[in-house]
């Protein structure tokens, strides 16, 4: 079977994770700090936190732009969200306490439909979650300009939350993601381009955020701080959210390889792109110029996904739709929404392997397979 996924571990790693564990020092130290500083020269942006993985990044985002406590909201904070997404972009929002409302999707890019999100601000609005899914971003500068007429129409700017899980090196207008303005989440997980094993990143727009952050993500307790002579104060508590020196040092030699894996992922997708294009029954997402994708995953459209999946098992190709879409599910039933884009596209996405580990072979056996059943 050709995997659907793979980890990209570096040889360096065991010996990385090695020394930490003999080090005497395991928890969240030097390495931690080597790693947040080669992430932020990778993004752009010095404002980066490691977590221990991008669920905790997502939970954490929503606490600091708009979360309540459990005391200070009036339980009609609403998060606009896309329902198509590993379900761990919106149990942040229920894990906030706030209410879910469903935007509907772009057929075209499998994205939060921009269209949709507009005509859905509202006055309850708190917070927007986007997802650049399979690694493709989100229309930024649209978005901004959404932002820009609800800021004019209802006297406020509700802070976008961009779950970049997908999207390590993915680049919107010549800039990495994590640099446009909005917070944004990365994750490290183990099947990601860059994995530390699990773990993610938060990456701030503004410094009062970060240094929130940087204090939420542990406690809300200074670490800076001299804790035996003079223990510093707790003026807002916060999580046990943060990154370790073992993963930590596993993402650092793994950090030192990633442009090979982003770079075969996008080679296999450019490969499918070429030799699928126009193939009937089939259909790719978009690709905009101002936009390169990380290609974590290589979604399409099919007409009869049962047997074109059926066909791929025969052909020992693993596929699969890879999320499926979060709004059905019992624990969100009262946020229920027509969603005629969703409705339409979800039962045709389907994903075939497209990451490093996809062997030039494979990747004409998986078109060829593709072709022969049409
Ligand atoms: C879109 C999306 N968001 C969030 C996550 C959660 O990431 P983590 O496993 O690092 O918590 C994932 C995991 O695959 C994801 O695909």
């Amino acid at each position: 079977m050709i995997p659907l996924f793979g980890v990209a571990m570096s040889p360096a790693a065991p010996a990385a994770a090695a020394e930490v564990l003999g080090s005497g020092r395991i928890g969240q130290g030097a390495k931690v700090d080597e790693f947040e500083a080669a992430l932020a020269a990778r993004i752009g942006n010095p404002r980066v936190a490691t977590l221990n993985s991008a669920t905790a990044g997502l939970q954490l985002a929503l606490h600091l732009v708009a979360g309540s406590t459990g005391d200070g909201d009036d339980g009609e904070g609403e998060v606009l969200s896309t329902p198509l997404t590993m379900e761990a972009t919106n149990w942040a929002i229920l894990a906030n306490r706030l209410r879910i409302r469903w935007v509907d999707i772009d057929p075209a890019t499998l994205n939060i439909d921009l269209d949709d999100l507009a005509r859905k601000i509202s006055p309850r609005t708190r917070a927007i979650m986007v997802v650049h899914f399979a690694g493709y971003a989100v229309d930024l500068d649209r978005l901004g300009q959404i932002l820009d007429e609800a800021e004019a129409r209802f006297g406020f700017r509700p802070v976008v939350i961009e779950d970049s899980a997908h999207a390590w090196g993915a680049t919107y207008r010549g800039r990495p993601l994590g640099t446009h303005g909005n917070v944004s989440v990365f994750s490290f997980q183990a099947i990601k381009h860059l994995t530390s094993g699990d773990g993610g990143a938060i990456v701030l727009p503004d410094d009062e955020l970060y240094r929130r952050a940087r204090l939420l993500r542990w406690f809300g307790i200074d670490r800076t701080a001299d804790r035996l002579r003079n223990p510093p104060d707790v003026p807002e508590w916060g999580f046990k959210f943060h990154m370790n020196d073992i993963n930590a040092a596993v993402g650092l030699a793994n950090l030192a390889g990633v442009d090979d894996v982003l770079a075969r992922h996008r080679d296999n997708a450019a490969f499918y792109d070429r030799e699928l294009a126009g193939t009937p029954g089939l259909e790719l997402t978009e690709r905009a110029g101002d936009r390169e994708s990380s290609f974590w995953i290589y979604p399409m459209k099919v007409e009869d996904r049962e047997s074109f999946m059926k066909r791929m098992d025969d052909a020992g190709i693993m596929v699969s739709n890879v999320h499926e879409r979060n709004d059905l599910h019992t624990c969100v039933r009262e946020y229920s929404a027509l969603l005629p884009n969703l409705e339409r596209v979800a039962p045709q996405i389907v994903c075939v392997p497209v990451g490093s580990w996809v062997t030039d072979e494979q990747r004409e056996h998986i078109v060829a397979s593709i072709k022969k059943g049409w």
